[in-house]
């Protein structure tokens, strides 16, 4: 029998030939690397993307939780005050918070798998200074009601649109209604420069804070730079030969021998700061991320039709997100909820498809130091519900109509069996 194609969620999936191909022209000119030069491509990356949000300033840095350090460190806030922030999180996320000695306060989510307006007003504490608001998968969260909670309060808000890039309100892109957007460029986000992270800001007030920050950030280490352009080479070879399984082994042996990169390292499991943080993006991850950001509205639109493909033919599983209702989502994984989720990624990778478990744990992933994520069990019942039933279905560009009708046969005909 022909053996169908694995599908695969993760991997890299927004990598194209043209990332590939100036990642190879990178890796010889490696006098371009350093970001010391503050080389030409991290500029226009910073002028494009605060045109496209509309906003007065944008910063490039190494990544999305190293703009959301900075951001809290810009604001000089003082040591055991608090930031509320959803526990259908990441624990990246956590770790920005507490190594700024700032106490991180769960709040549960809504439907919409974001932070929940009716939850948050009881977090709130004389201690509260700033709320984070995470428009989770692509979907945007009820900033209107978030937005006049933290105005009455005089709290400062901070939008993770880490998976929401070019995601809108009523035509507002997210990121900008708060006093700060942070997004990442990480391998798996909306666009990748493999590890990448931009801050934008709108607010007066916070500029020149920021600015002084961003003068003094060091520069992403010279082998970080090198596993990060050697990433859309080997995942280019990995991805096709993934299913017989020689593009595993090469991701493996690539970990190994560290020519590659972890999206989380286990120092940051563990809640430990270690290495350079946080970094200026270098040049050479900047000429990646122009490359994808000229492909970003495709990127969603293609996301967006996927979604609705998998919104109309599921008959399987429960709150499902309508891109009717959500028309700003980007949906960077299209989220639903079964019984058990477990068992049914498990069959699915028996089948060849590779689907995503975002979030399985509260402050995921799974195996980082509970204890030191400060999440207490039985907290948040309603995100803790979702980490048990929640599976991510995949929207990317590689993703073709006919695969999303493979997954949705393959989820019917499992349920139904
Ligand atoms: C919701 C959310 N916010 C922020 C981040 C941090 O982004 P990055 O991986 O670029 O540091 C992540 C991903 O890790 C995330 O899932």
């Amino acid at each position: 029998m022909l053996k169908l194609k694995t599908i695969n969620i993760a991997l890299s999936p927004n990598n194209t030939w043209r990332d590939t191909l100036e990642a190879a022209a990178q890796l010889v000119l490696p006098w371009n690397w350093w970001s010391w030069r503050r080389g030409r491509a991290v500029v226009e990356l910073e002028t494009r993307f605060a045109e496209y949000h509309g906003v007065k300033r944008a910063w490039a840095v190494g990544s999305g939780r190293e703009a959301l350090y900075v951001i809290l460190k810009s604001l000089n806030l003082k040591p055991g005050e608090e930031v509320i922030l959803q526990s259908f999180t990441c624990m990246v996320v956590v770790n920005s918070i507490v190594w700024n000695r700032l106490k991180p306060v769960f709040c549960d989510i809504d439907e919409s798998y974001n932070l929940s307006a009716d939850a948050l007003g009881a977090k709130i504490t004389s201690k509260t200074r700033a709320v984070i608001v995470q428009h989770t998968f692509g979907i945007p969260a009820q900033l209107d009601k978030i937005r006049k909670i933290c105005h009455e309060r005089g709290l400062i808000l901070i939008e993770d649109c880490a998976h929401a890039l070019g995601a809108d309100i009523a035509g507002r892109k997210v990121g900008t209604m708060g006093d700060f957007g942070f997004y990442s460029l990480g391998r798996s986000k909306v666009i990748s420069a493999v590890s990448g992270g931009m801050i934008i800001c709108n607010n007066e007030k916070y500029l020149s804070g920021l600015d002084s920050l961003y003068s003094k950030l060091a520069d992403k280490p010279v082998s970080l730079i090198l596993q990060n352009l050697l990433h859309p080479l080997i995942c280019s070879i990995a991805k096709p030969t993934y299913g017989i399984w020689i593009g595993k082994l090469l991701m493996v042996i690539g970990q190994k021998l560290k020519l590659l990169s972890f999206e989380v390292t286990k120092a940051e499991k563990l809640g430990v700061s270690e290495g350079v943080f946080p970094t200026r993006m270098p040049n050479a991850l900047a000429k990646l991320a122009l490359i994808q950001f000229q492909l970003l509205d495709n990127f969603n639109k293609h996301r967006r039709y996927l979604s609705k493909i998998y919104f109309d033919g599921l008959k399987v599983g429960s709150n499902l997100s309508d891109p009717d209702k959500y028309t700003g989502a980007i949906y960077l994984r299209y989220p639903l909820l079964v019984t058990a989720a477990r068992p049914l990624l498990l069959a699915a990778k028996n089948a060849g498809i590779i689907l995503g478990d975002w979030y399985s744990t509260p402050v995921a992933p799974p195996d980082i130091d509970h204890v030191k994520s400060g999440y207490q069990n039985g907290e948040n019942p309603s995100s803790e519900k979702v980490c048990l039933e929640i599976i991510n279905l995949p929207t990317q560009q590689n993703i073709s109509e006919s695969d999303a009708e493979r997954i949705i046969n393959f989820l019917n005909n499992y349920v139904s069996n």
